[in-house]
């Protein structure tokens, strides 16, 4: 129990609750864990959360609603009308295709959430395209469909842990990368630090950001591989209405390649560009700098420098007005000149802490900066500059 509620239970609303008859404690307890859950849940499903039924651990693995309808779109397009959802948790990933009209079977192994997931398809009116069995994943006939979704568990039951070793995700990988050569679609849902090295060869592998942060990768075989590696930029943020079914219909920006080019190096030049984080791990830089007639200063370290500021939407831009080697006294004072009070620190390559140092630099002023603490050349180096609007 927080403060707040402890001020919302001495109320009159919240004595008339304490003193409420004909609630049974363990309902009542049970429909408060399901109020304070879809709060939370709002983040993730918008407002359909309103009538879900939840655990946390289930909320905590499931897909985001812009994410899940994005991945349902692209297998509807691709011809998909049946699937298999194996280890479908709490049925984000299968509603949203239910919702693209798909006909989805889910398999669930833990009986409580395999229950809420019934529970979630009826409360959203497609329990005739959703339905969902309990059982082991790895027992179910998969010749029955024509496509199968796969996000193994990768936190460890009861404690919650997460887990890093993708032998040890549930169902186990030698299972779900082996489920390609049974279906011709297959795709499955991965952390995005999966190691490119376990990317099945043939597969696609994307990673999705929404808002600048990276949510998911996917591993998209056999007749859904339509590129070696794509980036997906998605946004919730702004200017997107409240109502999460235009959000989703809100087009992507999606930057694809090889994944395996290398972006030429050159010097520091005006501009900086900071990549979105699926661009970095999608391994895309290069395709990035093709885009922008840009160089890295560091071949190991992912900024791009250009001598102009083209607007992208796989890049945040600043324009650089200062290139110091790393010295806090240095820095200090040309802050100090600059009457900078307040700046925004990114960094790439230097293990210096952010905090620290905005601690250290005891600033002072009206200005703004932004500082990139990064390597050129492989030597500690501090850039200063100001964001490029977008
Ligand atoms: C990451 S969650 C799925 C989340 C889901 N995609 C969503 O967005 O709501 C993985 C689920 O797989 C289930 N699971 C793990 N091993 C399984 C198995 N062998 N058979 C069936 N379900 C399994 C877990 O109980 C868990 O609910």
């Amino acid at each position: 129990m927080d403060l707040d509620q402890l001020a919302a239970l001495r109320t009159p609303e919240g004595s008339a609750a304490l003193r409420s008859t004909g609630v049974p404690a363990g309902l009542a307890a049970a429909a408060l864990t399901q109020a304070e859950l879809r709060r939370r849940a709002v983040g993730k499903f918008g407002p359909e959360a309103a009538g879900m039924f939840l655990t946390r651990a289930g909320l905590e693995q499931a897909t985001r609603r812009v994410v899940a309808d994005r991945r349902a779109a692209r297998l509807r397009a691709a011809g998909v009308t049946t699937l298999a959802d194996l280890g479908c948790g709490l049925g984000a990933d299968a509603l949203a295709a239910a919702r693209a009209g798909i006909r989805v079977y889910g398999v669930e192994a833990d009986p409580v959430t395999a229950a809420m997931a019934a529970a979630n398809a009826e409360a959203a009116g497609l329990a005739e395209l959703f339905t969902v069995e309990c059982g082991d994943a790895t027992a179910f006939d998969v010749t029955a469909v024509e496509a199968v979704f796969c996000d193994p568990a990768r936190r460890k039951a009861g404690t919650g842990r997460r887990i890093f070793d993708p032998n040890a995700y549930s169902p186990p990988w030698d299972f779900v990368t082996g489920l390609a050569a049974r279906v011709p679609h297959t795709v499955v849902k991965v952390a995005p630090g999966l190691d490119h090295a376990l990317i099945p060869a043939g597969a696609e592998a994307e990673w999705v950001s929404v808002d600048g942060d990276l949510v998911e990768a996917a591993l998209w075989c056999g007749a859904l591989a339509e590129v070696p590696r794509r980036a997906t930029l998605l946004r919730e943020k702004e200017g997107s209405p409240p109502d999460a079914s235009v959000r989703a219909a809100a087009p992507a920006d999606q930057l694809t390649g090889s994944g395996t080019d290398e972006a030429p190096v050159g010097p520091v030049r005006r501009f900086l560009y900071d990549p979105d984080p699926a661009v970095v791990r999608a391994h895309l830089v290069a395709e990035l700098a093709g885009g922008l007639d840009a160089t890295l200063a560091d071949p190991s370290i992912a900024y791009l420098y250009a001598e102009a500021a083209r607007p992208t939407p796989f890049a945040r831009c600043l324009e650089v007005t200062d290139v110091l080697p790393f010295s806090l006294k240095r820095l200090r004072a040309l802050l100090r000149e600059r009457r900078v009070g307040r700046v925004e620190i990114l960094k790439r390559g230097s293990a210096l802490e952010p905090e620290k140092l905005r601690r250290d630099l005891r600033l002072a002023g009206d200005g703004a900066a932004s500082l990139v603490l990064t390597r050129v050349a492989g030597a500690p180096t501090v850039l200063v500059g100001q964001p490029v609007p977008g």
